[in-house]
């Protein structure tokens, strides 16, 4: 399946960038750009934006950015062909889809999605339909399992042996490469292939959007040797780290309930759908990532945590609370009775019970306050320090003051300690946060500085004033109309440009200028190519004042053109006149060395020449009417 590339231009300029993210992220109109806040990282203050103009969004916090497919992939942790094909729907555009002229990259996931989907459809058929999976219906109708409840989650049944699967995806023609990349078969030394699932029960994992990307298997009898679940390996369709299961099921409860129950296992989130708890989703042997947190905020801010009460659940809670609050969401704990799992506790008591235990989730501090308490730590005063110590760290995760303001004095009430001792702990460690997480910025920037934020402080200290004069030319080149775009190109050339990156987008702008005169600020964006220099352009085009709003206060009643007219020759004037004063000042160092009395004459006649040309300029280039 590919889709045409005059297909994926019909829906990119359909489409307006600020009403689909608008969707998702509330926008307020600032000059003629949106703001908001970010919806890819944390913050508290917008620096979002998104250009209808330019068709594109930026935020200044995090660099994320990009045109509306971007903005798509990204949110919903999609690929860039679901991405169209959504959008395309949205709009009302109908695909044809061909056979070539589309990148070998996204062909080839989606030969990946075509081959899980036609597994998953296979093995489903297996357990539902075949002989051999009769054992397979009997293990599930055991484990209270419905047949509705094994069609809704796609569960299956592999054949035992080693190749039965590879038998059939001979005759489906499927890629032995792509098999082998999807976990679904093995290679042995000698370069044979077998079965991989073989004899296990199988639960697809579907991505948000409910496309299978993985495959889970589990022994039927507890009793055998090997792993209890066998997990497809990551591929170009599947990262574990950003997977949750069960979102795609889970997701429109969790909005509609406005709560997420997050538990561990494949078997506990079927077992509540099928009880009737529906905002479930697993984290499934993992232990719950940043990625995971990010793609759970999108549809709550309110997660509860229903992990087992084994030592290794208690763990994995405390690493889940802290990810947790560090992105803003409200936090709460479910105990279970020792011995049960959220699958086994459904099935003993039923959904009330369940409904009852929800109820009565303890806030994060509670709960590790309790847990401390069971190890013994507040008996004795020197470990009980260390304890509220403990207490207080994920506390100052928490960005927002007033709710960790609120829960030092819940802390200092139950321990009797003054709120102020508590209050010196939590500056202590909060300014240590900060201090990380400044670091981590740092070697952020110093990882990708090719052309982004460090090299622009760099440039910056060399010579600010060409510095700012080259960026409001690519900001000019970027807002303006042929008409600008053509007088800039008659006084500035791309060699002139003090930065090795700024001549490099000044060519690109020129190169698709002279292809066609009306070309639009994000077609050029998508032949910047390169990725570092996607964002860094983004960055400066999409400077907090945008220029007409500017000059707008200054000439009220002129229109858009006008200004930015004015602005131009006023920008190109400055550039040329710094070229020139450069050159003029570089050959006052040069008077000082000759000795030659003809030389320093010719000098002084090239530097006089050079100060008529900057008259000549200023006339030209000087708008009377407006100045
Ligand atoms: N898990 C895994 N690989 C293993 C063991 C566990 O991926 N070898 C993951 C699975 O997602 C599993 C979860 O960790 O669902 C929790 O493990 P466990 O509690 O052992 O299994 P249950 O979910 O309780 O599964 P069951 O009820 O079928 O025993
Ligand atoms: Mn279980």
């Amino acid at each position: 399946m590919r889709i045409p590339e005059s297909k994926i231009e019909e829906v990119r300029t359909s489409a307006s960038v600020v009403d689909v993210v608008s969707e998702f992220v509330q926008l307020r109109k600032r000059g003629k750009n949106y703001i908001g806040l970010c919806p890819f990282h944390n913050e508290k203050t917008p620096s979002f934006t998104v250009s209808e103009e330019k068709q594109i969004f930026h935020c200044f916090g995090c660099h994320t950015g990009g045109n509306i497919f971007k903005f798509l992939m990204e949110f919903q942790k999609i690929s860039f062909v679901e991405s169209v094909q959504q959008l395309a729907e949205q709009l009302g555009i109908t695909i044809d889809y061909e056979q070539t002229g589309y990148s070998e990259q996204q062909t080839e996931q989606e030969i990946f999605y075509d081959i899980n989907t036609e597994t998953a459809k296979y093995f489903s058929n297996l357990l539902l339909n075949d002989d051999e999976g009769k054992f397979a219906r009997e293990y599930f109708q055991k484990r209270n399992i419905k047949t509705q409840t094994m069609r809704t989650f796609g569960l299956g049944y592999a054949l035992r042996g080693w190749e039965n699967f590879i038998n059939f995806s001979k005759e489906k023609g499927f890629d032995e490469d792509k098999i082998v990349a999807l976990g679904l078969v093995g290679r042995n030394k000698e370069g044979r292939v077998y079965d991989k699932f073989s004899g296990r029960i199988i639960f697809p994992i579907f991505s948000p959007n409910g496309r299978v990307v993985a495959f889970a298997g589990r022994i039927l009898d507890d009793k055998e040797k090997s792993a209890k679940y066998l997990n497809s390996p990551e591929s170009l369709v599947y990262i574990k780290g950003r997977t949750l299961y069960g979102l795609s099921h889970a997701k429109d409860d969790i909005r509609k309930l406005d709560k997420a129950i997050l538990v561990e296992g494949y078997m506990d989130l079927i077992s509540l759908y099928q009880n009737g708890a529906k905002n479930v989703v697993a984290v499934s042997g993992t232990a719950l990532t940043d990625d995971q947190v990010q793609l759970l905020s999108r549809y709550t801010k309110n997660v509860v945590l229903l992990f087992d009460a084994d030592t290794a659940g208690i763990k994995a809670s405390m690493r889940s609370i802290e990810l947790l609050l560090k992105r803003d969401m409200e936090v709460k704990i479910v105990s279970l009775p020792e011995g049960e799992d959220p699958d086994s506790f459904v099935n003993k008591y039923g959904k009330d019970e369940f409904d009852e235990l929800i109820k009565k989730a303890e806030n994060f501090l509670e709960y590790q306050t309790r847990y401390y308490d069971s190890l013994g730590k507040f008996d004795d005063p020197a470990t009980a320090a260390e304890a509220i110590r403990e207490l207080v760290k994920p506390v100052a995760l928490i960005n927002d003051e007033l709710k960790r303001t609120l829960l030092l004095k819940n802390i200092a009430k139950k321990f009797n300690v003054r709120e102020k001792l508590l209050e010196s702990e939590l500056i202590k460690q909060v300014n240590q946060v900060e201090k990380f997480e400044r670091n981590k910025t740092k070697i952020k920037t110093k990882d990708d500085s090719t052309t982004s934020t460090l090299a622009l402080t760099e440039s910056r200290i060399e010579s600010p004033v060409i510095y700012n004069l080259e960026t409001e030319i690519i900001k000019l080149l970027f807002e303006s109309d042929k008409n600008i775009k053509e007088f800039l190109f008659k006084y500035i050339q791309p060699d002139e440009f003090a930065k090795g990156f700024h001549q490099k987008i000044i060519r690109i702008i020129k190169n698709e200028f002279q292809k066609d005169e009306n070309v639009t600020a994000d077609l050029v964006f998508a032949n910047l190519q390169d990725e570092q220099l996607q964002t860094y352009v983004r960055e400066i085009t999409f400077d907090k004042h945008s220029i007409s709003s500017n000059w707008d206060n200054r000439f009220p009643g002129i229109t858009d053109e006008m200004i930015v007219l004015k602005y131009s020759k006023d920008i190109v004037l400055r550039f040329r006149f710094e070229k020139i004063d450069q050159q003029i000042q570089a050959n006052h160092r040069e008077l000082e060395l000759v000795e030659d009395e003809q030389a320093h004459i010719k000098i002084m006649r090239v530097n006089k020449e050079l100060e008529e040309e900057k008259k000549r300029l200023r006339e030209k280039l000087s708008d009377k009417e407006l100045t």
